[in-house]
C-alpha cells in the first residue's frame, strides 16, 4: 500500500469502505496501441502482460477481493494463426513465470472458460496454477480464457439438464440461483465495476449474466498504456456512482 500511495496522488481520495468486491476487466486495444508505435499487435499484446501483471497487485494492495480479466474471447479463434499462436505462446510463458510470485503473494488463481479446447501444456499450466493457489486467502484472480459469456450460460443449461435428467433437480423450481449457482465459478460475486479500455461500448460476450447490474467504465486509454492511476481513476469513478439495482434511493 506504500509503493501504491506514493505512486499515485489520486488514491488517497478512495474511500476504502466502498471499494467494489469485484472489479472485471476488457483488457482491449493491444492491437491498436501496438499499431500507433509502428509495431507487431504481439508487441502489444507484450506490453498487455506487463499492464496485467501491475493491475493485478494493483487489486492485491488496494484490497480488492476478486478481479476478473478477459484475456482470451471465445471468438479470438477467428484472428490470424500466427496471433492466436503468439497469444498461446504468451499465456503460458506468463503463466510459468508469474506463478511463484503468485503463490508468494497468495493470490488464488482462477480460470473461466473451456479449458479442454486450449492447447494441453497451456490447459496443464492453467491446472497446475489454480491447484497450487486453490487455499490462498488473498487476491482471486479469475483469467477468463477461452471464455465466452453465452457459451458458459450454454454449460450451465447442459449441467443442469443432466441433473433434471438424473431427478437431482425438479424443472418447475429452476430459477436465477439455479443457472447462477451452475455457472462457471458460483462462489465469486457479480462484478460491481466493469472497466474496458480503448474506448469500444460494448460487452464483446463478456460476462453476459453476472454484469446484469454492474457499473461500466470506459476509458479510451489502451491497456497496454493503463496504469495504477487509471486504475484508481476507474475506482473513484465508481465511488461516485448511485448504485439503485431498479429501486428508487431513500433521499
Ligand atoms: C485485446 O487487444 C487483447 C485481446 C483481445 C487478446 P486487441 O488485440 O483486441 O487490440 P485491438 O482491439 O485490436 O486494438
Ligand atoms: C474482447 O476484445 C476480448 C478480450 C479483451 C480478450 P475484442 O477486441 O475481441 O472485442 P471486439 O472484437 O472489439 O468486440
Ligand atoms: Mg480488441
Amino acid at each position: 500500500m506504500a509503493e501504491l500511495a506514493s505512486a499515485s496522488h489520486n488514491v488517497v481520495a478512495l474511500d476504502p469502505s466502498r471499494l467494489p468486491t469485484h472489479v472485471a476487466i476488457i483488457m482491449d486495444g493491444n492491437g491498436r496501441w501496438a499499431r500507433a508505435q509502428g509495431k507487431s499487435r504481439l508487441f502489444g499484446h507484450d506490453q498487455g502482460y506487463r499492464t496485467l501483471k501491475n493491475i493485478v497487485y494493483a487489486a492485491r494492495d488496494l484490497g480488492i477481493r476478486f478481479l476478473t480479466v478477459y484475456g482470451f474471447s471465445s471468438e479470438n479463434w477467428r484472428r490470424s494463426a500466427e496471433e492466436v499462436g503468439g497469444l498461446m505462446d504468451l499465456m503460458l510463458r506468463a503463466m510459468r513465470n508469474e506463478i511463484e510470485e503468485l503463490v508468494q503473494n497468495r493470490v488464488r488463481v482462477r480460470i473461466s472458460g473451456r479449458l479442454h479446447e486450449l492447447p494441453p501444456d497451456l490447459r496443464t499450466e492453467l491446472e497446475v496454477a489454480m491447484e497450487r493457489t486453490r487455499h490462498f486467502d488473498g487476491l482471486i484472480f479469475n483469467l477468463a480464457i477461452n471464455y465466452g459469456g453465452r457459451a458458459e450460460v450454454v454449460d450451465a443449461v447442459r449441467s443442469i439438464a443432466k441433473r433434471v435428467q438424473k431427478g437431482e433437480i425438479n424443472p418447475d423450481t429452476i430459477d436465477e440461483q439455479t443457472i447462477a449457482s451452475h455457472l462457471y465459478w458460483p462462489d465469486i460475486p457479480d462484478p460491481d465495476l466493469l472497466i474496458r479500455t480503448a474506448g469500444e461500448l460494448r460487452l464483446s460476450n463478456f460476462l453476459l449474466w453476472e454484469t446484469a447490474y454492474s457499473e461500466i467504465y470506459v476509458t479510451p486509454v489502451c491497456w497496454p498504456e493503463f496504469t495504477r492511476d487509471h486504475f484508481v481513476e476507474a475506482l473513484l469513478d465508481y465511488q461516485r456512482r448511485v448504485r439503485k439495482f431498479g429501486a428508487v434511493p431513500e433521499e
